[in-house]
Order: structure tokens, then C-alpha cells, then sequence
């Protein structure tokens, strides 16, 4: 997501600030901006751009201050302008912020302080009502008028205020999002991440959820919401640069293997409503006429995007009832699909810039569809030239094999089959309930499947894979996605061939390549095809092919049937595929480790596939 960079201290905060944003490019940003205190004002340099388009923005004078805010902006609320970028000031510009995370009542917020204050906002970001609303309350004591804005505001905020009064004072605020001090000599710092401040101190203190802090040069003192003083650890990091930006694991994509708990949880915010039992995708400027008169949705995507619109496909057919085809956007653009002005296009693709879903996206509005993007970057090409977007927050994707951003797009298509469901009046009230529930219990499901003793179970595992150079995926139902999913994984960062397979197809060809200890995974996590799939998983076995299953822990006699188990937490039929595919992440990801291959830059790969 974002970036936090504060300091306040005898250097010269420019290049101090710099350093500390150059050092959190590496998370993607499209935007970045600086303020520093000058003759009794606060003055901020920002622009879409680079942090080195930014230090040329700067002239000498800012050069002089000994205390500043930083930040690199990844869009979320509002494209990636020069107004959007953060810092963001106050009416009279003597309360400048930076904030990472959403504020969730930012719309109501916004009218409340336009009705009583007349503030007229510049920028189209839920941020900016930060420093207003901190304007509207000050009182002449930052940290306390800090504590009391921000006891109104919903959603989640790393949050730096400065204050054009008091110099070398930075208050500080977290909730949901890091937020990490940094202890210096006759200096101090703030950051979102630890490789910010790597540089200029190892000693640190990890502010929690709901704590506020004051930081000047010579004192860094942390308070809870009631404004109690919290006595805090002191931490030593002895990570080096690198494994600081990777969170201290050895890769991007295990750290965004583990991160999808959180992404999930983000995606969904604000979109279920668990006591009315519904989905509220209200964001979306579909009319329910538009929506309930659809006659047939095409989904469009590459790769990972595309497995998932296949789950995507099963889910809005049986919710929603409407027919959907889904197709690989490079075969999308040349056939000659059946397009009228009733059906719905999805376009889904994390990076936004694929050539060929983009290509799709054209051809579908060309014949006078609607397109719907599901998207991971705001601004991006397919979030402009889509008529509504639907993004997923799963924050910026390094590793180039896609992980947190499929789990959010799996996320993105429930709720959007749900919500079609309930305009069309194909889910009663009593499965709708069902389904959230099963949504939002998902983010603590996901953190019991990434437990430590998981991970193990699957390292161990793939130490039979390692030696293999073919390898099979299979499944019934929404497990065959799952399994294609899976597959593709393997072989982008391991660089084994895998193929996926539908269990009830081997015996009509792929069969024949069952050998002794060949390995096959297999999912097995739709009660309604249980039986069926373990008899496919009998005929693997009686060719001597080694099964590791995949399943859900309600289904105990999977485990005398194969080789090994992984066992998912119990779960609705239609959501186990938010769940499944993380063992086969963590294959994959374990396998390429063990065998030594270029983890998060896989050979012959790129993260955004801008050609055809
Ligand atoms: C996933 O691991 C791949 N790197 C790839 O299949 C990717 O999903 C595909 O290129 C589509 O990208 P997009 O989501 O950015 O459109």
C-alpha cells in the first residue's frame, strides 16, 4: 500500500525523507509528496510521479527544515494526480496529514464538515478529511485534538499529523495499519515499514491499534484512546535491507502468501452487511433494472485472472442465475461471441494493463455491453475505460506469481454474484446471511490455513514433488479451477510440468501417465462430488500414483485413502476455493525454493503482460 516516512531532529529533513520514501518504492506507488515546516507554515511539494521527479521539485529552501512528512501514494480512493497525492492540509494549512488505509465514513465526514464548516475538499481521496476534521477540533493541543478527531472516524489509518504551531512535533495514529517508530539520538522517526529507517536507526517501537504518539527530537511518547501513557518495547532489528522490505520473509510472494487473510478482509469492507444478511455493492452505478435484465454475462481474463473467472462463472449461475462464458481474453477477441446490449462483460485483471483483457474490454463495449472491471490498481487502463469498476484491496502485488490479488478477485466475484442474486430475488434471505457469514468468516479461516504447522506439513510434502520433473492437479466442480489454478503455479516459479485435470477425465486419456510415486493433488473439497472424486483418487492409487489431498477437515476418511492430507477448516461448498488454493500456493512456492528457482521473478515471465 502506501508509504509513511516522518522526521523531527537537527538534520536537514529533506534528504532524510527522500531516502526513507526511495527506500519504499520497491512496494509500488504512483504518486509521492513531502511538507516541511517554513517561517511559521507548513509547505508541501507534491506530484504524481516518481520520488526522483519529486526531489527535483524541490529547490534549496526545502532543503533547510529539520522536521517533515513524506509519503508514496498507492491510489485507492481517486486516480493518481497531483491534487490525489498526499500531503493533504487543512483549509487555512496549518494541519498537513499522511495517511495509509481507507477511512470507511469519509463520505459522511466529508458532508458534515462542507454543512458546519463550509470546507470546500480539493482532492477526491477519503484522507483529505482527515486534516479538516482535525482542523474543526483543534484546540491548541495537537496530540489531544488528534485523539478526539480520530475517535469519529471508521476504517483503518496509519496517520502522521504536523502541525504549522509546533515545529518539531509529529502526532501519530494507528489503527489496522503499520505504524513504526524509530529511536534516534536527539532525533527521532516515523515509517510505515522498517525499511525506512534502516538507515538511520535499528532501535524501534511497534505502535499497536488504537495508540497515538508524540515524537519530537528529544521524546517519543505513546498514548492509548483515553489518553493514558503506554509504556512500550523497545525493539532491535537486525534484519538487513532486503529482507526488511520483504517483512522478513525470504520472498514477495510468501509475504503476500501470508498477507491475504488481511486482503480479503479489505475487500470485502463495506460491501457486507452482516446484520441485514446482504451484500451491498451500492458503489457500483448499475441500475437494478440494468442489472436484473441482464441475459448473459462474458467474463474476460488471462492467467490466474481467468481461473478465477471460472469460479466466478459457477458462482453467479447458481446465485444469481444468469448464464456466463468465460474466456481466456486472447481467444475472446478473435472468436465471434454472440455480443448484444443485454448481456454484462467482467473484465478481471489484476494489474489493469493486460493487453489482451483490455483488448476484450473494447471489443465487448464496441457491441454495446456494460463492462464491469475487477481490478487491483485504481487508475489503471482497464478502471478508466470499463463503465464501473469493482477493486479489490489486496494493496500491491510484487512477486510475479499472482497470489493475494486471485484470492481478492475470488472475493470480488462472490460478492458481485451475491448482490445480482439479491436484485434478482434468486437468493432468499436465508442463504444470502449464509454466504456472508461465510465471507466474513474467511480472513480467520485463511490465518488457520497459513498456521506454522501447515506450512511445515506442506514443505515436508514437497520434498517428494522436488525430485519430479511432471506432476497432476485434479478436481471435480469448483475444485477443478482450484486445480488448474494450482497447476499453473507449479509450473510458472518451479518450473515442473504440471497439468490440471478434471478427476472424472483421466480415464479418457491422461491416465495413461500414471506411474508409480508420480505425484497427483488432489482436491477434494465439494461435499456433492465427495464419493466421485475419491473413487478417481482409487484409480491414481491403483496405478501407484502418490495422492496428497486437499480437504476439508468434516471429511475425516479422506486421510486412509491417499498418500497425505491438508486439512481446510469446514466451509460452505461454493466458498472452499478461497481457502484450497492456498496449499497449492504454498506447494508451489516450497517446491521452487527447494529446487532453487527465481522466486518472485520467474524466467521468461513479467508481472504485467502489456503486449499480445
Ligand atoms: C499469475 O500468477 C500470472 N503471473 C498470470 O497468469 C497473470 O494472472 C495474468 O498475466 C493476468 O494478469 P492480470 O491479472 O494483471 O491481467
Amino acid at each position: 500500500m502506501c508509504g509513511i516516512v516522518g522526521y523531527t531532529g537537527t538534520r536537514v529533513a529533506g534528504p532524510v525523507l527522500i531516502e526513507g520514501l526511495k527506500k519504499l518504492e520497491y512496494r509500488g506507488y504512483d504518486s509521492a509528496g513531502l511538507a516541511f515546516h517554513e517561517n511559521g507554515q507548513l509547505i508541501i511539494t507534491k506530484a504524481a510521479g516518481s520520488v526522483a521527479d519529486l526531489e527535483k521539485l524541490l529547490d534549496d529552501k526545502h532543503k533547510t527544515f529539520k522536521a517533515g512528512v513524506g509519503h508514496t501514494r498507492w491510489a485507492t480512493h481517486g486516480p493518481p494526480t497531483d491534487l490525489n497525492a498526499h500531503p493533504h492540509s487543512s483549509a487555512s494549512g496549518e494541519i498537513v496529514v499522511v495517511h495509509n488505509g481507507i477511512i470507511e465514513n469519509h463520505r459522511a465526514l466529508r458532508k458534515r464538515l462542507s454543512e458546519e464548516a463550509g470546507i470546500e475538499f480539493r482532492s477526491e481521496t477519503d484522507s483529505e478529511v482527515l486534516a479538516h476534521l482535525i482542523e474543526y477540533y483543534f484546540d491548541g493541543d495537537l496530540l489531544t485534538t488528534v485523539r478526539r478527531a480520530m475517535s469519529e472516524v471508521e476504517g483503518s489509518y496509519a496517520l502522521v499529523v504536523a502541525g504549522s504551531k509546533q515545529p518539531d512535533l509529529l502526532v501519530c495514529a494507528r489503527q489496522a495499519s503499520p505504524l513504526i517508530i524509530g529511536i534516534g539520538e536527539g532525533e527521532n522517526f516515523v515509517a510505515s515499514d522498517i525499511p525506512a529507517l534502516l538507515t538511520h536507526t535499528r532501535k524501534t517501537c511497534i505502535m499497536d491499534d488504537g495508540e497515538f504518539a508524540s515524537i519530537t527530537p528529544e521524546k517519543v511518547e505513546l498514548f492509548d484512546k483515553e489518553g493514558l501513557p503506554v509504556e512500550k518495547e523497545i525493539f532491535e532489528i537486525t534484519w538487513d535491507q532486503e529482507a526488511a522490505e520483504k517483512g522478513g520473509y525470504d520472498h514477495f510472494m510468501l509475504k503476500e502468501i501470508m498477507e491475504q487473510p488481511d486482503a480479503v478482509r479489505e475487500t470485502l469492507r463495506q460491501r457486507v452487511d452482516l446484520e441485514a444478511g446482504k451484500v451491498d455493492l451500492t458503489e457500483l452505478e448499475f441500475s437494478a433494472q440494468e442489472l436484473s435484465k441482464t441475459e448473459r454475462i462474458f467474463i474476460i481474463a488471462c492467467g490466474t485472472a481467468y481461473h478465477a473467472g471460472l469460479i466466478g462463472k459457477m458462482a453467479i449461475e447458481s446465485i444469481a442465475g444468469i448464464p456466463v462464458e468465460v474466456d481466456v481474453a486472447s481467444e475472446f477477441r478473435y472468436r465471434d461471441p454472440l455480443l448484444n446490449p443485454n448481456q454484462l462483460a467482467i473484465v478481471i485483471s489484476q494489474s489493469g494493463e493486460t493487453a489482451d483483457t483490455l483488448a476484450g474490454l473494447r471489443m465487448a463495449r464496441s457491441k454495446g455491453l456494460k463492462v464491469l472491471a475487477i481490478t487491483n490498481v485504481v487508475g489503471s487502463s482497464v478502471s478508466r475505460e470499463a463503465d464501473q469498476v469493482l477493486y479489490t484491496w489486496a494493496g500491491p502485488e510484487i512477486a510475479v506469481a499472482s497470489t493475494k490479488a486471485y484470492v481478492t478477485q475470488l472475493i470480488a466475484l462472490y460478492l458481485v454474484a451475491t448482490y445480482l442474486g439479491q436484485i434478482r430475488g434468486t437468493v432468499e434471505p436465508r442463504q444470502s446471511l449464509e454466504l456472508v457469514e461465510g465471507l466474513l468468516a474467511l480472513p480467520g479461516q485463511l490465518k488457520q490455513v497459513l498456521s506454522e504447522e501447515s506450512r511445515t506439513l506442506i514443505k515436508n510434502y514437497c520434498e517428494h514433488l522436488v525430485n519430479w520433473d511432471n506432476a497432476f492437479f485434479i478436481g471435480r466442480n469448483l475444485d477443478y479451477p482450484v486445480a488448474m489454478e494450482g497447476a499453473l503455479k507449479l509450473k510458472e516459479i518451479s518450473y515442473i510440468h504440471a497439468e490440471a485435470c478434471a478427476a472424472g477425465e483421466l480415464k479418457h486419456g491422461p491416465l495413461a501417465l500414471i506411474e508409480k510415486g508420480l505425484p497427483v493433488v488432489a482436491l477434494a473439497t465439494q461435499e456433492a462430488v465427495l464419493d466421485k472424486t475419491m473413487s478417481n483418487v482409487q484409480v491414481v492409487n491403483a496405478r501407484g500414483g502418490a495422492v496428497f489431498a486437499i480437504t476439508r477437515e468434516d471429511f475425516d476418511d479422506v486421510s486412509r485413502q491417499v498418500e497425505a492430507v491438508f486439512y481446510l477448516p469446514a466451509i460452505i461448498d461454493i466458498l472452499t476455493p478461497v481457502l484450497s488454493v492456498v496449499p497449492t500456493q504454498l506447494i508451489a512456492y516450497y517446491t521452487a525454493v527447494a529446487r532453487g528457482c527465481s522466486v518472485d521473478k520467474p524466467r521468461n515471465l513479467a508481472k504485467s503482460v502489456t503486449v499480445e
